[in-house]
């Protein structure tokens, strides 16, 4: 019997790809580069598997042309560029890479946060360009992050790695567990403050999304992309924060208006912004954003570390190889397709 066939949108780790190659035959997009829509729809009729990026949108053309496809799986723990429902609608499971990307993400935000905060970028930038010619009292004054108050929107595995590091700079941590409850024609509803702690153990008041806005000095999103939390934060939002509140978004770009952020620091409605994600993304060099020195942005890290980025790519294969075999996924997005 021929060996099933995975298309694979990006080159693979050579470990991962033998691995692989033992239950599949692999055909590879051989670029460096996103896959292309044309290869992608040449190559997925004969599909038994899938193995995709971030980077790749697997909506209904793509299924509708996958009509043999047993498993798709991405090496990302979000997954708001696959069409979900229409592969559950098709029987087809769907893994991902959750929890293994948790702490280098939290690492992440908290980068973030700190080099906003302390404008390190721009302090880097003034030294290469050779300006630093003296020693000044009021050279790139930042704010303090120690015993500040830091908003967590969507306190899921992330949102709580990143309120144990918050621990350590004595911050005061206001939690929002569920945004989208906050959405609506208000977006305003009651504050009921709620003492307690994370999963592990460190203390955080819950909050809504207005209280957590209006009180934080930094406020950090680690919610999903979903139709619920799409421009969670736009022009109220950031009317409610603190003229001096940086904004960190390691979660998905376009869980943030840009248009609205964009004004929000032209006009100084707050204090900065560092960016992980972006809507668009890849953010153009043309970006207005660009063009402001309260925005730091930085291409989509989150879990760029190579320890990290290696073990979802074995997650991910492990999925793909779990559903060739019509075994359950270690990792399912959508397990109502084993019921
Ligand atoms: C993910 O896995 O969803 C992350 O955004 C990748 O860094």
């Amino acid at each position: 019997m021929p060996l099933p066939i995975v298309v694979v949108t990006r080159q693979l780790p050579p470990k991962i790809w033998n691995q692989l190659s033992t239950h599949a035959q692999v055909v590879g997009w051989k670029e460096d580069r996103p896959v292309t829509r044309e290869w992608l729809l040449d190559r997925i009729p004969e599909a038994e598997g899938l193995y995709c990026l971030l980077t790749d949108r697997i909506d209904q053309d793509v299924l509708q042309f996958g009509k043999r496809l047993r498993v798709v799986s991405t090496m990302s723990v979000g997954y708001d560029h696959i069409d979900i429902s229409a592969c559950t609608s098709r029987n087809i499971p769907v893994g991902h890479t959750p929890g293994i990307l948790t702490e280098t993400t939290a690492d992440l935000a908290f980068a973030l946060l700190m080099a906003s905060a302390r404008r390190i970028v721009e302090g880097a930038d003034y030294v290469r360009q050779g300006q630093w010619a003296e020693w000044k009292p009021d050279l790139f004054l930042g704010q303090d992050v120690f015993g500040a108050t830091l908003g967590i929107v969507g306190f899921g595995r992330i949102g709580q790695a990143v309120a144990q590091r918050a621990q350590g700079f004595r911050m005061k941590v206001l939690a929002v567990r569920s945004p989208k409850q906050n959405r609506g024609t208000s977006k305003l509803p009651d504050a009921t403050e709620t003492s307690g702690e994370s999963s592990n153990g460190h203390p955080v008041t819950f909050v809504d999304l207005a209280t957590a806005l209006a009180q934080s000095d930094f406020v950090t999103l680690h919610v999903p992309l979903t139709s619920h939390t799409h421009h969670l934060i736009g022009t109220t939002e950031f009317h409610l924060m603190k003229p001096s509140s940086i904004l960190i978004n390691t979660s998905r770009g376009a869980v943030v208006d840009p248009t609205a952020l964009f004004h929000a620091l032209q006009e100084g409605i707050i204090g900065g912004a560092g960016l992980d994600v972006t809507e668009p993304e890849p953010l153009p060099a043309s970006h207005p954003l660009l063009t402001l020195p309260n925005c730091l942005v930085i291409p989509h890290l989150g879990s760029a570390s190579t320890a990290t980025r290696t073990l979802m790519a074995q997650m991910a294969v492990e999925n793909v190889i779990a559903g060739l075999h019509r075994q359950r996924l270690p990792h399912c997005v959508n397990p109502e397709v084993y019921q």
